[in-house]
């Protein structure tokens, strides 16, 4: 076993948070229309709250030994209506910023978490041809309201799995089942809203630093042995991890300042040459002769070497990471103790190595709404009772915290 690992001092350490997920109430956006279209079986309602009870959640990060926090700035709230500003929740989040640094607590934004204004998904979404222009236009007025307040932005939340859920199993809005045309027009309007919006902060703030975070699950071969799971795996990787960038630019170094890296489990694919498989190959659930292999309670496996593995792949692109999600969906405190120490670890093999790694921020600081999953899947390090908006930090918050303030990783 390897020694502990220090980190640099500006190391942010904290937690994420999404706006819909914990907010509540979130009523002019595509996520609110669908779920009361009644087509989905959760709500999110009144989430945890985290529009009025940010104070106190910022105050529990705080005594969590965070130096840094993760929150979402919900489109709809600020653009109701298309070209309608809310001044009013402008302020609101001009405020929940300073209630952020009142709290020692670096504020790392993102600007679209899967959710968009219901008008913007009813005109066509990320299909309209100017859809980048009017996401850059939201941006340009966020980052002059909070300007000096921000120094790490991020654009877009997770592209890749947004373009899935949207156009390929149409789960969630606009809904559309199977488009593969569609879901690759939305990424690369993603792609350039992010290049115009990268150029709007800049604008405003020259030190700011931009990037977006990429959920990046590390993908093998079933049987390292066969050619063709090599293929199926690489297949993947290429388009889960890889062509992303590529629609980026010529140069995606030129657009991010950073990357955000959220890494959950690691994905073994084989060789299945019959339907949809047929390029991508087959997730192998199945465990290889002396393997025991352990899943969260959503189904995603645990791996940790994966997570170094992961870290040094992304950083070929040349650009400072920040682990903008990491954590697990389960019930049982002993196996989300050892999937936090064996992280940390994997992540201080990879900085070790000479990955540069600026900060790590657990998903998530509460239990909160996770999508089509409703409120089930537990990530928090702390529970939230939804009935009294109680939360009560799970042990591992004090295990995290030991980390937060010595900056050691386990050995
Ligand atoms: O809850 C989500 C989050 O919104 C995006 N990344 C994965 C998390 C867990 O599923």
């Amino acid at each position: 076993m390897t020694a502990a690992y220090r980190v640099p001092d500006a190391f942010l350490w904290g937690a994420a948070t999404s706006g819909h997920q914990v907010e509540g109430d979130n009523r002019h956006s595509d996520w609110w229309a669908w779920e009361e279209s009644g087509r989905l079986p959760y709500r999110s309602g009144k989430a945890c709250r985290h529009l009025e009870l940010y104070p106190q959640d910022f105050a529990l990060a705080r005594s969590l030994g965070h130096n840094a926090h993760r929150l979402g700035i919900e489109w709809a709230r600020i653009e109701p209506e298309p070209g309608r500003v809310d001044e009013a929740a402008l302020d609101h989040y001009v405020a929940v910023l300073a209630s952020a640094r009142a709290d020692g607590l670096e504020p790392v934004v993102t600007l679209h978490h899967f959710v968009a204004p219901a008008w913007f998904t009813e005109r066509g979404g990320w299909q309209q041809s100017d859809a980048p222009e009017l996401f850059a236009a939201h941006v340009g007025r966020v980052a002059r309201a909070f300007a000096g307040k921000v120094r790490w932005w991020i654009t877009f939340n997770e592209p890749t799995v947004w373009a899935k859920h949207a156009y390929v199993t149409g789960d969630w809005p606009p809904c559309v089942r199977g488009q593969w045309g569609q879901s690759l027009k939305g990424l690369r309007g993603m792609m350039r809203a992010h290049r115009l919006a990268h150029a709007a902060i800049h604008a405003v703030r020259a030190d700011a630093m931009v990037g977006f975070t990429h959920s990046a699950p590390n993908v093998v071969p079933s049987n390292p042995a066969s050619p063709l799971d090599r293929v199926a795996a690489r297949l993947r990787d290429y388009g889960l991890n890889d062509f992303l960038f590529r629609l980026l630019g010529a140069s995606p170094r030129r657009w991010l300042d950073f990357l955000g890296v959220n890494y959950y489990c690691r994905q073994v694919v084989r060789w299945a040459p019959r339907g949809r498989a047929v390029l991508l190959g087959e997730d192998d659930l199945r465990p290889r002769p002396g393997e025991t292999r352990r899943f969260s309670d959503i189904g995603w496996e645990i791996w940790a070497p994966g997570f170094t593995a992961v870290l040094r792949k992304l950083s070929r692109l040349g650009v400072p990471l920040l682990v903008t999600e990491n954590g697990i969906a389960t019930d049982d405190e002993a196996l989300r103790a050892e999937y936090l120490v064996t992280h940390l670890h994997a992540m201080g093999e990879a900085m070790r190595g000479g990955v540069d790694v600026r900060g790590y921020l657990y998903w998530s600081l509460l239990d909160n709404y996770e999508w089509t999953e409703g409120f089930a899947p537990h990530f928090g390090l702390c529970a939230v009772d939804y009935a009294t908006q109680e939360r009560r930090p799970r042990p591992i918050a004090s295990l995290f915290a030991e980390t937060c303030r010595s900056g050691m990783l386990p050995a």
